[in-house]
């Protein structure tokens, strides 16, 4: 009894943390402990292919804590009963220095500079600005506060729409984005996934867009219709920073590779050097609030 292991985590400094539950450590990559019976709280792999598929071996599972923050895809192996947490807050940082890194290179054109340096050519010419440019923020949550304050220092003009309207914080709602999308420079959508969201930007949304303007996604890939994107950027009416992509990984030889203004990263805007410490210190303080009894930080299922 006193070897059961009653925990899982991804990496082995955690064990520590909370030592009356003689965790395991399965980092998604080396085999996991051969005896998953006694484990109550999961802590997945952070960015692996693998690890939800051990789920189903631990009947005594209380708690699955993801890392990332979007979690529509572990809904459905979830067993009844489970707390679900997910990781809002550890990639704030992260994802929004990716969103505004993309938004800077684009206005800025840094695509074009670095391909002009290969050639070893010098030739000016002066480019868009972030400064003074009106930056839509769709998915006003967590991440999208954090790009907020990126973005002030920058001198844009932010306007910020959640699902819901939220007057006394200056947040429109879904439902006005046909009257907001003509008058912006920057959309950036940071919109958790799922049935709700897919499709949400398609054709009709990116017709009402001005020429020339730049669409960034961070959030999920379906939210933005590919198809759609690829259409009005190969005609270079506008321009794209996609972080995130519907399919990933996007096919070798879809057309948007090659599409003009185009700026595509492969899913990284998360999990840059400061999420590790950060989910490091998450995770151990969930561990002792699991061992103390107390309630769990970021529940979005049970609790
Ligand atoms: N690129 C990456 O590596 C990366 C890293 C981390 C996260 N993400 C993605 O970013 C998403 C957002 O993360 P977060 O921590 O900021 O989440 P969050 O704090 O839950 O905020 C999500 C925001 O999106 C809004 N929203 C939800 N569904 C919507 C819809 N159908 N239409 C319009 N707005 C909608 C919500 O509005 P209400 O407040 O009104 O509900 C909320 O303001 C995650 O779910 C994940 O998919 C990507």
């Amino acid at each position: 009894m006193a070897d059961i292991t009653r925990a899982l985590v991804p990496w082995d400094e955690l064990r520590e943390a909370a030592p009356d539950l003689r965790a395991g450590v399965y980092d998604g990559v080396a085999a996991p402990p051969a005896d998953l019976s006694g484990v109550e709280m999961y802590v997945l792999p952070y960015a692996k292919e693998h690890g939800p598929e051990l789920i189903a071996g631990m009947p005594k599972l209380r708690v699955l804590q993801t890392l990332n923050a979007g979690y529509e895809e572990l809904l459905p192996l979830l067993p009844d009963g489970v707390t679900l947490c997910n990781g809002r807050g550890l990639h704030d940082a992260s994802t929004a220095e990716h969103a505004l890194a993309l938004i800077l290179a684009a206005q800025r054109e840094f695509p074009k500079w670095v391909a002009e340096q290969r050639e070893h050519r010098w030739t000016r010419e002066h480019t868009g600005s972030l400064a003074d440019s009106r930056v839509l923020i769709v998915g006003y949550g967590s991440i999208g506060a954090a790009l907020d304050v990126r973005l002030a220092a920058c001198e844009a003009d932010v306007v910020r729409v959640a699902r819901r309207p939220r007057p006394d914080e200056g947040v429109h709602g879904v439902d006005e984005l046909p009257a907001l999308l003509p008058e912006a420079d920057v959309v950036v959508l940071i919109v958790p996934g799922g049935p709700d969201s897919a499709g949400m930007i398609g054709a009709r949304e990116l017709a009402l867009l001005r020429d020339g303007a730049l669409v960034v996604n961070v959030g999920r890939g379906p939210v933005l219709d590919t198809a759609a994107i690829t259409a009005e950027t190969a005609s270079g009416r506008l321009r794209a920073a996609l972080d995130v992509m519907d399919p990933e990984p996007l096919p070798a030889d879809h057309p948007l590779w090659d599409a003009p203004g185009v700026l595509i990263t492969p899913h990284v805007g998360g999990g840059s050097a400061t999420f590790y410490p950060r989910a490091k210190r998450f995770v151990a303080a969930q561990l002792q609030r699991f061992t103390a009894g107390r309630a769990l930080r970021n529940v979005v299922v049970g609790g």
